[in-house]
């Protein structure tokens, strides 16, 4: 196994299908323009032939698959059923939902458990304004149908001091009716937003979201498993919510996220955009490949941070958080 001096070890790997997407989310691009696909893509057989070596060679048991926007790449479709056959631990899908009325038959027909939603706001107008594309009832219609078929579903949500804190309380309601689990994801400081005042006068941090959530709901905090990116609430007899606190509560220390690009490269964390290649193995015979991975897997794993998240330029919109 590969483990680095403070302990850690990949066990959880994030395989971005493609980088396209079909928003243009004002906190993920700066110009309203939609991200598209990298060149070279791999294949839905390659991203196959990879997880199954890195689950070998790395130990990977948890898989989750992102993009750009999953659900936009025709690969989802063979993808997905086949990463449910693996003998994987876990495995669950982010997207951001407008797709998921047209692939709700696929998700369900794979057998799919649960799924993460990225969801800003529940105002129209405000939707469009931060998305700068899709359609909100198309969202909260893919949102029903997943929690009608059974999976346990999480929204993700970025509050934006000038763009959704009002919505706060409104979404906290709308998924505790629901038995959903809301996510309150700390503005990221990365990409274009390294480059302006944005961010700084964007940020709205875990004390202030718990003081708003204080005003309507007693909360007390509870377990989280061990490499959550999310610390955890009860709010008694209605539900539970989350804050992913990239900035007020760092988790670097137990992180155990690999992530794989869909032009092939392995990325040892969200915080460094130092990449490693491994599309030249895919073609190898399985020990070869296997042995010229693990060198791969011990310099991404030495990519990590050690203390927190520090910000970086390019990586999120290409490997989906
Ligand atoms: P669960 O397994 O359901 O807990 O999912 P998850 O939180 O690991 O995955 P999701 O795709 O829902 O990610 C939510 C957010 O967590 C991302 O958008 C990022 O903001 C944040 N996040 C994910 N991975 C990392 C990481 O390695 N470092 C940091 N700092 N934040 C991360
Ligand atoms: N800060 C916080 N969250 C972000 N996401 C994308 N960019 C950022 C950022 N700068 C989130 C999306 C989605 C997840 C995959 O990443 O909202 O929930």
């Amino acid at each position: 196994m590969i483990v680095d001096a403070q302990g850690r070890r990949f066990r959880n790997l994030r395989v971005s299908l493609t980088a396209a997407c079909n928003y243009a989310c004002s906190y993920c691009v700066p110009n309203g323009r939609r991200l598209q696909a990298a060149v070279a893509e791999l294949g839905a057989e390659q991203l196959l032939r990879a997880v199954r070596l890195l689950m070998e060679t790395a130990g990977i048991d948890k898989l989750r698959v992102t993009g750009g926007e999953p659900l936009l790449s025709p690969k989802f479709d063979a993808f997905l059923p086949a990463v449910m056959r693996l003998p994987l631990r876990d495995v669950s899908v982010t997207t951001n939902g407008q797709l998921l009325p047209r692939k709700a038959d696929i998700i369900r027909s794979a057998g799919l458990q649960r799924i993460n939603v990225s969801l800003d706001t529940l105002n129209p107008l405000a939707f469009r304004a931060i998305a700068r594309s899709g359609d909100l009832a198309t969202v909260l219609r893919g949102i029903d149908l997943m929690v009608e078929y059974g999976l346990k579903v999480k929204v993700n949500m970025v509050p934006m001091r000038s763009a959704n804190v009002d919505q706060i309380l409104p979404m906290l309601d709308y998924c505790l009716e629901r038995g959903i689990e809301l996510r309150f994801i700390e503005l990221m400081n990365m990409g274009h937003l390294r480059h302006d005042a944005t961010y700084g006068r964007e940020f709205f941090g875990m004390d202030d979201i718990l003081a708003l959530v204080a005003t309507r709901h007693e909360f007390a905090r509870t377990d989280a498993p061990f490499d959550s990116t999310s610390v955890r609430y009860e709010i008694p007899g209605k539900g539970a919510f989350g804050v992913i606190a990239n900035e007020s509560e760092p988790f670097c220390a137990s992180c155990t996220r690999l992530r794989l690009s869909s032009n092939g490269y392995l990325y040892g964390c969200l915080s460094n955009s130092k990449r490693h290649a491994i599309t030249d193995l895919l073609g190898l015979p399985d020990d070869e490949a296997r042995e010229g991975l693990r060198s791969r897997l011990t310099r991404a794993l030495g990519d990590k941070q050690t203390v927190q998240f520090t910000g970086e330029v390019t990586v999120m919109k290409f490997i989906g958080g």
